[in-house]
């Protein structure tokens, strides 16, 4: 199968990639990035491509499937303009290329308390992402749903650390919702609903990604 991947070269996206080079069902990678991949594989083509101007017409558009795990944060955005443009108006963009050009599988990095009606702007704009991908007609749309994710960064993110070292000691004591979800699980649920879609929306909860 063809598997284009967005957000390859963020936390949970380099799992994914990883996983998806590996996999026997997947034949090939398409990453587009916005900077020269680091990684080079016979499997992966990691076009460049600039996010407010998609290449609509490039041929890598009409996959098996599309995983999505862009995002940034408000710190690095600026703004909350700026923040929307990442985590809704690039994904929903690139989902209706993709949609326009055949592929029928939708999976989304999504987050824990995503819901367009809600008070708190991350948590709207997540769910305002999630409804308007469901609005594509998609034959399978996954939204995977995690906490807070664990691993590796380059980065340094202040609130995270604070966040991860509180429910890392809490750990077995929390509910499973409120449980660390490691990105290496969350990459492998992904690349499960992407390799084995299940029929219409479905969400995969924090619960299930410890
Ligand atoms: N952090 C958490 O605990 C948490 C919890 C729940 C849900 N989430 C969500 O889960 C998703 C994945 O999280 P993550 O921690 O794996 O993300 P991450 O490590 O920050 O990676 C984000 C990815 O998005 C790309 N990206 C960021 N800004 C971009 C821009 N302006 N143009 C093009 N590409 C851009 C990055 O590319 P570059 O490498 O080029 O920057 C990278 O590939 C995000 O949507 C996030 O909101 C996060």
């Amino acid at each position: 199968m063809k598997l284009l991947l967005f957000g390859s070269t963020g936390l949970v996206g380099r799992h994914a990639l990883e996983l998806a080079l590996e996999h026997p069902a997947i034949d090939t990678v398409t990453a587009p990035v916005r900077r020269d991949s680091p990684i080079q594989h016979r499997k992966l083509f990691a076009p460049l491509v600039d996010f407010d101007a998609l290449p609509g017409n490039a041929p890598w558009w009409h996959a098996d499937a599309v995983i999505c795990a862009l995002g940034t944060t408000m710190r690095i955005a600026g703004s909350e303009q700026a923040f929307r443009r990442v985590d809704h108006d690039y994904p929903l963009a690139l989902a209706r290329l993709a949609r326009e050009h055949g592929t029928r599988v939708f999976v989304l990095n999504s987050a824990l308390g995503a819901d367009a009606g809600s008070r708190f702007f991350y948590n709207r704009v997540k769910g305002e992402l999630e409804r308007d991908l469901g609005g594509l007609g998609f034959d399978s749309l996954a939204l995977v749903r995690p906490g807070l994710i664990g691993g590796q960064r380059d980065e340094f993110r202040f609130g995270e650390r604070v966040a991860m070292s509180v429910l890392g000691t809490l750990g077995p004591l929390l509910p499973r919702r409120w449980r660390i979800n490691p990105a290496d699980r969350i990459a492998a649920r992904m690349i499960e609903a992407a390799v084995s879609p299940l029929p219409g929306t479905h969400v995969v909860a924090s619960d299930r990604l410890t």
